[in-house]
């Protein structure tokens, strides 16, 4: 590991809005606060997670909009979460956390409807490992239950397929569609899936990539599961 890193990591020790659990004991058993965010972060509003947040431009931005909600930035990789927990630290952001763990461990750290609204911001598409998708029928399920009723789903990808791929999970789930996009930011919508760029999105721009976007409602009484038809993987240039 470069000094860099090493230097950033031991920094982030003190920081009082990361959390760095130890992975092998909250694989399975609940962490403390799962159940008292709401009183953690001082908050009587909503929970929003950014959900593989990276540098965390999604946990910041829309934490500076709604200081009335708690906003959670979740990822495995510290020194991304580093960059944005620093900076939520230099503008003082009060209603910000950022928890170091896998996504597959969402149900350990969030209680049944403890959670308000999810962000999956330009997530690995997975084109061979259809099992960590974070789109599968396994991670709507965990959304599902930490997701209050009629919790919504938001997810930004650069990746047609992975848009094509969750549309088709929607539809044979019957989860309602609020919003779709294979042109973000050549639609009317407006608001929050435009207004804040991460450091991903603003590369794949740069690139002239389009930005897809979907917003979901998801459904508590359902049991998701897995499109039965295998889902192709398109390979042209516009498929990336
Ligand atoms: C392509 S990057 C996007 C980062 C950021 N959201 C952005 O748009 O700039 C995907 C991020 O998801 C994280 N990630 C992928 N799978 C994960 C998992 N199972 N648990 C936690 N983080 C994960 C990676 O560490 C990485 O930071």
């Amino acid at each position: 590991m470069s000094k860099g890193k090493l230097q950033k990591f031991a920094e982030m020790e003190h920081f009082e809005n990361v959390l760095q659990p130890n992975i092998k004991q909250y694989t399975e058993q609940d962490f403390p606060n799962k159940g008292k965010w709401r009183q953690i972060m001082g908050t009587s509003g909503k929970i929003i997670l950014e959900l593989g947040c990276g540098k965390g431009e999604y946990t910041i931005g829309l934490a500076q909009k709604y200081p009335q909600h708690g906003f959670i930035g979740i990822d495995i990789k510290g020194a991304r979460i580093y960059t944005g927990a620093k900076k939520a630290l230099e503008l003082g952001l009060k209603n910000v956390l950022f928890i170091r763990t896998k996504i597959d461990f969402l149900k350990t750290f969030f209680a049944d409807s403890e959670v308000n609204e999810i962000w999956l911001t330009f997530p690995d598409p997975q084109r061979k490992k259809q099992r960590r998708r974070l789109l599968n029928a396994k991670f709507l399920n965990i959304y599902r239950d930490i997701l209050a009723d009629d919790g919504l789903l938001h997810l930004k990808t650069d990746n047609p397929n992975l848009y094509q791929y969750t549309m088709k999970m929607a539809q044979y789930n019957d989860i309602e569609i609020i919003t779709s996009t294979d042109d973000l930011y050549s639609s009317s919508l407006e608001g929050d899936a435009k207004d804040i760029k991460t450091y991903y999105e603003k590369m794949f721009l740069e690139q002239g990539k389009k930005i897809n976007y979907i917003e979901l409602k998801l459904n508590k009484n359902k049991e998701y599961k897995e499109i039965p038809e295998k889902f192709t993987w398109k390979k042209t240039s516009k498929y990336a």
